[in-house]
């Protein structure tokens, strides 16, 4: 069962919007049925369920499913799957739901988005889940905080929607999986390398999605854009980074940018699968996976989010990963470059964690040009100075 590169996870790309025909008189049951108000990470995954992000996914999944993806990494067809993409509810909004029973799924307002038949009910072992997906089970961990302080009781089922979610920001690129591939057919475009990034677009990013791109027909910057952490950051400001760079040094014709709904997980290895996935569904053909991917702290290794690709058959996953080591600047050869392509010792790399990168946008210090183009320096600058990063945005 080999999943041929471009085509959609599964075969089929799920889109679960209703028709018009059907969109009034399941708005009308919606209205009467017991509601579920999702909080902006599981709306994130209502909406890339809807638009056909998660395919083969058609809702939230159900006890069999979560068990499958968390201790295998499989779906119960076999397709590999490392995220689980769960409903989960306090106690309280769970009494008087049943199985056989259906509920709406409602934005921040309390408008419906959604119906699901509820197929299963459960609860699951927290810390269990934290151990095999992410790792740790250290509170500490922003993703293991987010599934600690998510509900106790978990709804799975097939869901249909009556809409997306309301946006008010980056409205011309919110693509859709359609609507990407869509731009992929116009241009031409058969081999397409997907670049995930939750972090402004600095010279190692931009090093390796060029790199890519000399052996592709083009690449999809994709940057995350739903819940990150804290610290990271913001979407509003790091979007501002990434035109001025597209505009001042790639070749417009060959990139494509657009957003990514889902919340970060800070999974690292599993989330470099899942982030693959995703890609996939929107049509790339290709997948950068360069070093700690989708990590934090120190509680990945730096390879980890690589070597996961041996665990799993890469011929079902359909999406080929392109690895790359740590790449920075090198003085002894005046360019980019990584252990593989530069004999330079440490003392001749310039190499800014992201920690160094925030202590010098608070300090008001430019960055150096040679880690970050000047162009997106100042735009971090000025959007620190403005409130400090996330009140900037
Ligand atoms: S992530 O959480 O989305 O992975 P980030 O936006 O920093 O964070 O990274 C985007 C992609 O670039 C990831 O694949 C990451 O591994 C890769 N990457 C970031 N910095 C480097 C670097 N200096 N060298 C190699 N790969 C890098």
């Amino acid at each position: 069962m080999k999943r041929a590169l471009g085509e959609p996870y599964g075969g089929e790309l799920v889109d679960l919007l209703v028709g018009d025909e059907e969109r009034d008189e399941l708005l009308a049951e919606a209205l009467r049925l017991p509601t579920i108000r999702l909080d902006s990470r599981t709306l994130s995954d209502l909406e890339l369920l809807t638009v056909g992000g998660y395919s083969p996914l058609r809702g939230f999944m159900t006890e069999t499913e979560y068990h499958s993806v968390v201790e295998e990494m499989v779906l119960p067809s076999g397709l590999p799957w490392s995220i689980p993409i769960t409903l989960a509810v306090p106690e309280e909004a769970a009494a008087g739901l049943g199985v056989g029973r259906r509920v709406a799924l409602c934005d921040a307002a309390g408008d419906p988005l959604a119906v699901m038949d509820v197929e299963d009910i459960f609860r699951r072992d927290k810390r269990r889940e934290a151990r095999l997906v992410y790792r740790t089970e250290d509170e500490a961990h922003p993703g293991v905080a987010a599934l600690y302080a998510s509900g106790e009781v978990v709804l799975g089922g097939p869901v249909r929607a009556l809409r997306l979610p309301e946006h008010r920001d980056f409205l011309p690129y919110r693509l859709t999986p359609r609507e990407t591939r869509a731009v992929f057919r116009e241009r031409g475009w058969r081999t397409i390398v997907g670049f995930q990034t939750r972090n402004p677009i600095h010279r190692a990013h931009e090093y390796l999605i060029k790199v890519a791109l000399e052996s592709v027909d083009g690449a999809l910057i994709h940057p995350l854009v739903g819940d990150t952490k804290e610290d990271d950051i913001p979407a509003s400001i790091r979007m501002r980074c990434y035109e001025v760079l597209i505009d001042r040094y790639f070749v417009k014709e060959r990139v494509l940018l657009a957003v990514m709904p889902a919340a970060m997980r800070y999974a690292g290895p599993r989330e470099a699968i899942f982030h693959a996935i995703i890609r996939k569904n929107y049509g790339c053909t290709h997948f950068i996976v360069g070093r700690d991917h989708a990590g934090v702290g120190n509680y990945y290794g730096t390879y980890d989010a690589q070597r996961i690709f041996d665990e799993i058959d890469l011929d079902l996953l359909g999406i080929e990963p392109v690895f790359f080591e740590h790449a920075f600047w090198c003085t002894r050869t005046g360019a980019m470059a990584t252990s593989k392509t530069s004999p330079a010792g440490p003392d001749e790399r310039i190499v800014l964690s992201g920690t160094k990168v925030r202590e010098l946008l608070r300090a008001g210090l430019p960055l150096p040009p040679e880690f970050t183009r000047p162009e997106v320096a100042e735009i971090l600058r000025e959007g620190f100075r403005n409130g400090g990063g996330r009140d900037g945005a």
